[in-house]
């Protein structure tokens, strides 16, 4: 199967296709979700999160991110990579924006990156898509803007918090974005931003008529249990197997019924 490119990402709004997406953080994962036919892996910033153990996202850097994303990279045969610029790797400046979107290209071998903001992004999207940088935008909640947002919490609920929404997005794609992220707004808000743009919108938290879904890859497998938000279904559980099999295996030493002469050498 060829690599999935943006072209395919549209391709599929226009045919009325669902994009697929989960986010990866390393090789193993990628493998798995790469080869499970996901169209495209987001390498989110998320892992400050389930990964790393921090609090929210803010302290990832771009160094940390350049490494993740060269773990997924060597994984993926088809899907299309997208790296997540972390705070303060855009916010600071188009020279910025597009210098360190180039790495996600340049060093890691992501295929497309994604920023969060609007309006306020604007001009960094036009500067990284006029580079060459294909860039998904994200709008609704933005988990980098939690100490203005007060929390994660469901945006676009009022009429005029859902009508800045249907223009930020209008903005995004007029700058030049290859599609949208839509996070936790109501679904009709999100069925209505999916109809007008030519874009393709990929949801999380918004509802089932976006051209996409994408989830936290930790959340869906259960490997994430900080808190675990009402968009999420969980496919999995992990966590579960993986302790099982880990004590399983103290016992058994403790026991001395691991290693048995089949693990050991004559
Ligand atoms: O960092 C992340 O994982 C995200 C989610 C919205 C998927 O941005």
């Amino acid at each position: 199967m060829p690599k999935i490119t943006i072209n395919d990402f549209l391709k599929k709004k226009t045919e009325h296709k669902k994009i697929t997406m989960l986010t990866a953080y390393d090789y193993p994962f990628a493998r798995i979700v790469d080869e499970a036919g996901i169209d495209g892996i987001l390498v989110g910033d998320s892992l400050g999160m389930v990964v790393q153990g921090l609090e929210n996202t803010l302290p990832v850097t771009m160094d940390e991110m350049i490494y993740h994303t060269k773990m997924v990279a060597r994984a993926v045969q088809n899907a299309l990579i997208i790296g997540d610029m972390p705070f303060m790797s855009y916010q600071t400046g188009v020279d910025d924006a597009v210098r360190n979107a180039g790495r996600f290209l340049k060093e890691a071998g992501a295929a497309a990156v994604k920023l969060e903001g609007g309006a306020e992004v604007a001009e960094q999207i036009k500067a990284m898509s006029k580079s060459d940088i294909p860039v998904m935008a994200h709008i609704g909640l933005t988990p980098q803007s939690i100490h203005r947002m007060g929390g994660y919490k469901v945006q676009g609920k009022t009429e005029k918090a859902a009508k800045k929404l249907i223009e930020e997005a209008h903005i995004v794609e007029d700058a030049g974005a290859f599609s949208l992220l839509l996070e936790a707004i109501p679904m009709d808000l999100a069925g209505k931003i999916t109809k007008e743009l030519s874009i393709p919108t990929i949801g999380i938290g918004a509802g089932p008529y976006c051209d996409g879904q994408v989830l936290v890859l930790h959340d869906v497998i259960g490997l994430f249990e900080r808190f675990v938000p009402k968009f999420v279904k969980q496919y999995a559980n992990l966590k579960e197997e993986a302790f099982k099999a880990i004590k399983q295996y103290r016992e058994d030493v403790e026991n001395k019924k691991f290693p048995s002469k089949e693990q050991s050498f004559k």
